[in-house]
C-alpha cells in the first residue's frame, strides 16, 4: 500500500538557490514547498507526499518561534490515521539541535525524520534531491517507528541524539556520536543496523513553548572568570560549558560556577572536543556539577532546557537524562 508522508518545510540550503550552477555563495530558503514537492513528482517515489511549508529561512535563525509553530502540527500528524510519517526538510547548520528537540518531545509511533543538504538546488552535484529521496524512504518504513527522529544525510540514516555537523563543507558533513549511523538507505533499499530501541508508546518530555535561559559557556585558554557576568542573569536557570578535553575548565571558572550552582543555576560540563565523552568525576559531587556524557554542548543545551521546562533540577535527576539513549 502507498504510504503518506506529511512535509514540514523550513528552508535551508536544501531549498536555497544560488543562481548559477558554479556560483560560491547562495541564499537559503528560497524555493517553496509546493514548487519542490512538484520537482520530487518526477523521481517517481513510492510515497504519496503533502506538504506545508512552516517557514523558508537559514537554518541560523530557527529557534522557538519555528519550533512552536511546527511542532504541535508534527503531533497532529502523527496521531492522524491517514499520515503513515513526517519529513522535516530543515537547514543543516541547527538541524542537530532541532531534531534532537523533537525526538525528546514527539512520540515514537512513526517515522519522523529531518533532512538537509549541503549544496543549494541549483548547484552542480545537488545532494537535496538524493537526500530527500532517501528520506522518503525511511519514513515511508514502519521499521523507522520506535526509533526516535533520525535525520538522513547523503545514504546514511542518524538517530538524532547521535548526529552532529562535523565539517562545514562538502556532503559528507555529518557524522553520528557515539553511535554512527543506525542504517543505510538508497531510494531502493533500507538496511537498518539493530532492532528499535524505543519501547515507551509517549514523549520522553512534555513541550514547552517558553524554553529557560541555558546558554553556553565556552572555555579557552587564559579564560577569565568575568567572561560568565556578561553571560548569566537573573533569568538564567542553567549553563553549559563547552569545556577543554573531559569538559575542564580553569580553576577560578571552577569556583565561579559552583557559587552560581549554589545559586540554583544548574551546571552541566560538556567538551568543546568533536567527540567527547565527559563522564562524571568525583569533584562534580563536591560541586554539584552535572556531565553532558556524549552529548555535544548544543544538543547538551536543548536537553537542558527541556528538565529545566519540566521541572527536573535536582542534579541526580538531570544526571541520570544526560546517562540515558
Ligand atoms: C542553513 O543551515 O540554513 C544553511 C546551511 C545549510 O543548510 O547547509
Amino acid at each position: 500500500m502507498v504510504k503518506h508522508v506529511k512535509v514540514f518545510a523550513t528552508g535551508g540550503t536544501i531549498a536555497g538557490i544560488a543562481g548559477s550552477a558554479i556560483a560560491a555563495d547562495y541564499k537559503a530558503g528560497q524555493i517553496g514547498i509546493d514548487e519542490y514537492l512538484e520537482q520530487v513528482g518526477g523521481l517517481g517515489l513510492d510515497a504519496e507526499l503533502s506538504g506545508r511549508q512552516i517557514a523558508n529561512i537559514d537554518s541560523a535563525n530557527i529557534g522557538p518561534a519555528v519550533w512552536n509553530e511546527f511542532h504541535p502540527a508534527i503531533v497532529a500528524a502523527l496521531g492522524d490515521d491517514q499520515c503513515d510519517g513526517v519529513i522535516v526538510t530543515h537547514g543543516t547548520d541547527t538541524l542537530e539541535e532541532t531534531a534532537f528537540l523533537l525526538d525528546l518531545t514527539l512520540p515514537p509511533n512513526k517515522p519522523v525524520v529531518v533532512v538537509g543538504a549541503m549544496r543549494p538546488a541549483d548547484a552542480v552535484g545537488y545532494d537535496g534531491l538524493r537526500n530527500f529521496a532517501n528520506a522518503v524512504r525511511v519514513a515511508s518504513d514502519p521499521d523507522a517507528a520506535g526509533r526516535g527522529v533520525l535525520v538522513v544525510m547523503g545514504d546514511r540514516v542518524f538517530a538524532a541524539r547521535d548526529v552532529r555537523k562535523v565539517r562545514t563543507r562538502g556532503t559528507d558533513a555529518f557524522r553520528g556520536f557515539p553511535r554512527e549511523s543506525v542504517a543505510l538507505v538508497t531510494p531502493a533499499s533500507l538496511d537498518w543496523f539493530g532492532a528499535p530501541w524505543r519501547t515507551d508508546p509517549s514523549a520522553q518530555f512534555g513541550w514547552c513553548d517558553d524554553l529557560p535561559e541555558v546558554p553556553i559557556l565556552y572555555a579557552y585558554a587564559g579564560m577569565e572568570p568575568d567572561a560568565l557576568a556578561c553571560m548569566v542573569g537573573e533569568k538564567t536557570r542553567g549553563i553549559v560549558l563547552a569545556g577543554m578535553g573531559e569538559g575542564n575548565m580553569p580553576e577560578a571558572v571552577r569556583q565561579e560556577l559552583v557559587q552560581l550552582r549554589r545559586g540554583g543555576v544548574i551546571v552541566v560540563r560538556a567538551s568543546r572536543a568533536d567527540e567527547g565523552l565527559v563522564d562524571r568525576e568525583p569533584e562534580d559531587d563536591a560541586n554539584g556539577f552535572v556531565a553532558a556524557r556524549a552529548l555535544n554542548p548544543q544538543k547538551a543545551r536543548i536537553l537542558l532546557q527541556l528538565l529545566v521546562a519540566n521541572g527536573i533540577t535536582d542534579p541526580a535527576a538531570v544526571q541520570s537524562a544526560f546517562d540515558g539513549r
